[in-house]
């Protein structure tokens, strides 16, 4: 993203004409911007045997996770899905993780048969896959009993949440893993989403480290994902190079004391692609009442629902008018028939007039993800831009797409 005059410019190419060509609602993928961020935590943990997992929850565009399988990374999956779509998108089996959760035996199933290994999250799964698959090798989350995140909903660690075995419980695991005569190569954490301080990050490694000296045969620990971007003007970005020193020294020295330099794994979802990420919709009502200035566009939470589902921040840029002063407290909201499809309450914005594009930033991760046909209405396109020029890597769905499945 960047800014040239009064233009808001996406991989060399003026938003305004993407909007022109592809129409809006259009979701807008910056290549560059995906290899460098990547780039910047491959950089930062100095450390051989490092293997970054992209959590392709946040973007599983087929394009998004070719560059992403060309920059080197692995994958972790959480679905039958994501295992199919990395797979198309040319990841070998071996670079994928699968860690479920409240996994079914179909699903276990599917993952063996495609010879990707299962990282358990529960007992009850060290049981069933046991039983599947007796004598082979798994993975197995742990629950370090810290949790951090931008959002309740986005806390996966700690005495509240769901996922993993609670590190108390290790002892009961090792005598299902004995049972079943599993055999632990790996173990991991992943204690939340959207963390800025690695404060929490690295209690919740402690932990892993101290439980993973319960396991003789580990091939890796993969310490999850989490890392946050600055989303509001006033968040600082984690500082990466400080992180990775932590993580990576810490990681080091714990091999020193194992006795084997095992590979280090992390699985960040949103840093590589958010920032990468901006939704262009067009405003077609802007309404004036007693009490409030709303701007309606042609898209809403149905294609983008962090605003709604967690009241995330998303920067707000009108394309044509990025060097006027923001004077104008605005609502910015979408076409969805319920009262908190916003995108913004109270943003102070320039004026803005019917027929103006405008750009909501930071929507790379968890944007198209996440969108849905709710109110039947179709998703976006989604582009590809680099170096001025554009390449339609998702058509716009149609009408047509809405009878999908549908029996009559
Ligand atoms: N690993 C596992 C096992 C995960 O469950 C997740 C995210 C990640 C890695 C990647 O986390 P990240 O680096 O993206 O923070 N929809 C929410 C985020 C939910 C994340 C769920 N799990 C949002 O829009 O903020």
């Amino acid at each position: 993203m960047e800014v040239r005059g009064s233009d808001l410019y996406l991989g060399g190419i003026r938003a305004l004409d993407l909007a022109r060509q592809y129409g809006t609602p259009l979701y807008v993928m910056e290549e560059d911007v995906i290899r460098s961020r990547y780039g910047e935590i491959a950089g930062s943990i100095k450390y051989p045997k490092l293997r970054i997992h992209y959590a392709c929850k946040a973007n599983t565009n087929l394009a998004v996770l070719k560059i992403l399988r060309q920059e080197g990374s692995h994958i972790d999956a959480v679905s039958p899905g994501e295992i199919f779509l990395a797979l198309k998108a040319g990841y070998t089996s071996d670079r994928i993780l699968f860690t479920g959760n409240n996994v079914t035996d179909d699903e276990m199933r599917y993952a063996i048969e495609a010879g990707v290994l299962v990282n358990i999250d529960s007992l009850s799964q060290i049981r069933r896959y046991g039983k599947l698959k007796p004598g082979s090798s798994i993975s197995i989350r742990i629950n370090p009993d810290v949790g951090a995140g931008h959002h309740d909903h986005t806390i996966t660690g700690g005495p509240m949440s769901k996922f993993g075995v609670h590190f108390s419980q290790t002892g009961e695991a090792k005598a299902l893993l004995r049972q079943y005569n599993l055999n632990v190569v790996g173990i991991h954490m992943h204690i939340g989403s959207g963390i800025l301080d690695p404060a929490p990050f690295l209690m919740g490694m402690n932990t892993l480290l101290k439980t993973a000296r319960e396991f003789e045969r580990l091939e890796f620990i993969d310490f999850g994902g989490g890392i946050g971007i600055p989303y509001r003007p006033e968040e600082k970005r984690l500082n990466m190079a400080d992180f990775g020193e932590k993580v990576g020294g810490l990681f080091k020295d714990w091999c020193n004391s194992y006795g084997k330099a095992l590979h280090l794994a992390i699985e960040p979802g949103r840093y590589p692609v958010a920032e990468a990420g901006t939704l262009l919709t067009t405003v077609n009502t802007v309404k004036i009442t007693p009490y409030r200035r709303f701007v309606g566009t042609d898209s809403g939470f149905n294609h983008l629902v962090r605003p709604t589902m967690y009241g995330s921040y998303h920067p707000i840029s009108v394309c044509n008018k990025t060097d006027r002063p923001c004077t104008v407290a605005t609502d910015v909201c979408g076409n969805i028939c319920e009262s908190g499809d916003l995108f913004a309450r109270d943003r102070m914005l320039p004026e803005i007039e019917e027929g103006e594009v405008l750009a909501v930033l930071n929507a790379g991760a968890y944007g198209y993800a996440m969108s849905s046909n709710y109110n039947s209405r179709p998703r976006p396109a989604e582009v590809l831009v680099k170096e001025g020029k554009s390449r339609l890597i998702r058509e716009r769905e149609t009408l047509h797409d809405l009878l999908k499945g549908q029996v009559e």
